[in-house]
């Protein structure tokens, strides 16, 4: 343990790990179950297109959602894309700034322009309070983001997009297995879309999935993921290259298979970091609705460094030195990254939380690649790093 500030590596002390711990390591199942099936793949010579790992990672997952569609693509990226070109989105959409970049980019792609709406600080997800009043005769649609998992006002935003009659998406790339009102993620809206890749608690190596409740959607969007062929030498719409192959649909079910695990042990590394954080000022652990499903992936933290004595960035820069690779998502908001940046320079006035919070979160590693020895250290350096804020002010 890390007691004294001398022992720490910053002020000159060994680093506490030898190798680097990371945020979003990816969590492999079972190995041996895994290899099996790439060799299945390879004796069947269906490698993609369709092939029967694809359609069976798309059935357990509508299973576990309870969801009538779902369409395994190669990335969430360019199944927002796909998702925002079938249900005709053009001119100007609602989304958060505090995201990851693709949720914008997926609009500005297809020259959409994404409207940056602010958080709400008590659940980092889009604020409905602050959405009407970016509302023109241009805007067709609203993304609201699950962000850390957690769902977003799912109600209100409801609510608003009928009233309103806007479109509306869920960007749900973190939530996974989790729910909103005892009802899975993966039913709201007219689309809600999941990332499989590698750094998600799940993975399929790279992959993203849409789900949908509406058949004559689901549809469309199987055409558009395929170049628009409704069958041999038949093409019917226009489309795109958004398959997922057959190893990463392998790796997708494995996955899946080995996911309650997986969610144990986020839980089991959440309630530690909880539990050895509980006491430090300035230092708050995102929560989790105990009363809903949830996949505990992320563990964020909010630093309020006038009451820690340390900022945020200087806390990160600490960790680093000790090879606990700390990241700020989603610094410092798609508003203030290009080209968003440019077309939209004072975009950020009407985004005070947004831009508070970007310079206090801070994510830790957890997952199945850590354990709680890990997480007692970690959690020990940042106590140390706070009783002796005074002395590491300048460093
Ligand atoms: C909120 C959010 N949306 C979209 C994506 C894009 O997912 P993918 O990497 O599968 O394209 C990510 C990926 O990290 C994400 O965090």
């Amino acid at each position: 343990m890390k007691n004294r500030v001398a022992d720490l590596a910053i002020c000159g002390g060994p680093p506490a790990f030898k190798e680097t711990l990371h945020v979003g390591r990816p969590n492999i199942g079972d190995r041996d179950a895994l290899l099996k099936s790439f060799n299945q793949i390879l004796d069947n010579r269906w490698l993609t297109n369709n092939g029967p790992f694809v359609q069976e990672f798309e059935a357990k997952a509508a299973e576990l959602i309870g969801v009538k569609h779902c369409i395994a693509m190669c990335n969430a990226t360019v199944a927002l894309e796909i998702v925002i070109r079938a249900i005709g989105l053009t001119g100007e959409v609602i989304v958060p700034s505090f995201t990851f970049i693709a949720t914008a980019h997926a609009l500005q792609w297809q020259e959409i322009t994404p409207v940056f709406c602010d958080i709400d600080p008590h659940t980092h997800t889009i604020d409905p309070r602050k959405i009407e009043r970016l509302i023109t005769p241009k805007t067709t649609g609203i993304i609201g983001v699950h962000l850390w998992g957690r769902p977003c006002a799912i109600t209100e935003l409801t609510e608003i997009g009928e009233r309103r009659n806007l479109k509306l998406i869920f960007d749900a790339a973190h939530a996974f297995g989790c729910s909103h009102k005892g009802r899975m993620i993966g039913n709201f809206g007219e689309a809600e879309v999941f990332s499989f890749h590698a750094t998600k608690f799940i993975n399929a190596f790279e992959g993203g999935m849409v789900t949908t409740n509406n058949d004559e959607l689901a549809a469309k969007i199987r055409l558009m993921k395929n170049f628009g062929f409704g069958g041999y030498d038949n093409v019917v719409h226009i489309g795109t290259n958004g398959k997922m192959n057959e190893v990463c649909a392998a790796m997708g079910l494995s996955s899946i298979e080995g996911m309650d695990q997986v969610i144990a042990a986020n839980r089991r590394n959440y309630k530690q970091y909880q539990k050895d954080l509980a006491d430090l000022p300035g230092i708050s652990l995102i929560r989790y609705d105990e009363a809903e499903k949830s996949n505990y992936q992320y563990i964020v933290l909010e630093i309020d460094g006038t009451v820690a004595g340390i900022s945020r960035d200087q806390l990160m820069k600490m960790l680093h030195a000790e090879n606990i690779f700390a990241r700020r998502y989603f610094y410092p908001g798609c508003h203030r990254m290009e080209p968003y940046r440019s077309y939209f320079p004072h975009a950020g006035l009407l985004l005070p939380e947004t831009e508070k919070l970007c310079d206090r979160i801070l994510i830790l590693p957890t997952g199945t690649a850590i354990d709680e020895g890990d997480i007692k250290t970690i959690c020990g350096i940042i106590r140390t790093a706070i009783d002796y804020s005074d002395s590491i002010q300048n460093i």
